[in-house]
Formats: structure tokens, C-alpha cells, sequence
């Protein structure tokens, strides 16, 4: 997962600690495409503390060479599908508004669904300091129906 988000200018990269605790704590949000026993990509997720029905999607990637594929729709439906002990009933995320192939994942997640994706924030381009991070908006995708 740090290899693949080290590779995608469209990610920040966090300390490979992160992805660790991901991986070990978080995993019952997380998951991992392979192909071929070959990593192919990543969503890791939370959910939020202050309201269990939402899982945000922290980052998804899927290798540079195999996007386009279904693969991040994929994982997506892997995360929904997964039982919790509150049900999970909304994605959120933050996207950055240049990033097209994230607004298409989403809104198809939401079309697929049958439901609507909203806009209900953003994290504004200064909170980034002196990074030269676009602002970010914050997308709350749902309700999803006959989640387990
Ligand atoms: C965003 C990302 C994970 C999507 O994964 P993916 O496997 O390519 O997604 P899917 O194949 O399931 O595609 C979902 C939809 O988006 C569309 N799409 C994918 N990439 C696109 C692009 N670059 N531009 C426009 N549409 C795009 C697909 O065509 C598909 O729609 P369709 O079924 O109507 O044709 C992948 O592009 C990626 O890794 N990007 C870099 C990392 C990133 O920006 N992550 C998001 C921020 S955390």
C-alpha cells in the first residue's frame, strides 16, 4: 500500500507506520486487490467515530496499469458488502475537484445504487499549510439499502 501511494501523485503519501496500523487494526475497513497473487491496489477505510453508519473511504488506488478496469468499483462493493456491527449505510470521502477519475468511482458507486452522491464540505486549501494542497471536498455518498 506505501509502495503504491509513494507511486500516485494523485495520493499523499503517509509514514508506512500508517499503512501499517491500517493493515492490522483497520483491516476489517481495508482491502486489498490482487491479481494473479499480484497487488493491484488499495481502499482503506474508517468508521467514523461519531457516526458508525458512515464509512469514509481514506484512500483507494489501483495500480497505474490496471485502472479503468472495475477494480476500484470492485473494492468498493467489497467494503459495503462486509457485515459491521452498526450498519454501514453512507461512503464519504474527501476528493480534490481535478481528480476526474474519483469523481467518476463515486458517482458510479452512487449510480449503481440507485442513490445520490453531496457534497457536504471541504477541507480548505490553507488547512494544508505551506504544501500547495488543493482544497479538498468532502462527499457523503448514500443511504445504501440491504447492507447486512
Ligand atoms: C480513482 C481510482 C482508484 C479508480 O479506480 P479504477 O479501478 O480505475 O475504477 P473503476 O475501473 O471501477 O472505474 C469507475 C468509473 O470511473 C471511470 N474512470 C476511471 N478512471 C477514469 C478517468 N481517469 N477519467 C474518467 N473516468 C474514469 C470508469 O470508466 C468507471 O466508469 P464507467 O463504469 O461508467 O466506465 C484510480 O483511478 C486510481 O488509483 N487513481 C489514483 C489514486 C486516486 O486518485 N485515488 C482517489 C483519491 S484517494
Amino acid at each position: 500500500m506505501w509502495e503504491l501511494a509513494r507511486n500516485t501523485p494523485d495520493l499523499d503519501l503517509n509514514s508506512l507506520y500508517h499503512y501499517l496500523m491500517l493493515a492490522t487494526h483497520f483491516r476489517h475497513t481495508c482491502v486489498v486487490a490482487e491479481i494473479q497473487q499480484e497487488f493491484a491496489g488499495f481502499a482503506s477505510g474508517v468508521i467514523l467515530p461519531r457516526d458508525p453508519t458512515t464509512l469514509f473511504i481514506w484512500q483507494i488506488a489501483v495500480n497505474s496499469s490496471l485502472r479503468a478496469k472495475g477494480l476500484g468499483t470492485q473494492m468498493l462493493e467489497e467494503l459495503l458488502g462486509r457485515s459491521y456491527s452498526t450498519p454501514v449505510k453512507y461512503l464519504s470521502a474527501t476528493i480534490t475537484p481535478s481528480n476526474h477519475a474519483s469523481w467518476h468511482l463515486f458517482r458510479k458507486m452512487a449510480h449503481r445504487h440507485g442513490t445520490s452522491i453531496q457534497t457536504t464540505g471541504k477541507l480548505e486549501r490553507h488547512w494544508f499549510g505551506p504544501t500547495n494542497h488543493d482544497e479538498e471536498l468532502i462527499v457523503k455518498i448514500g443511504p445504501f439499502r440491504s447492507m447486512p
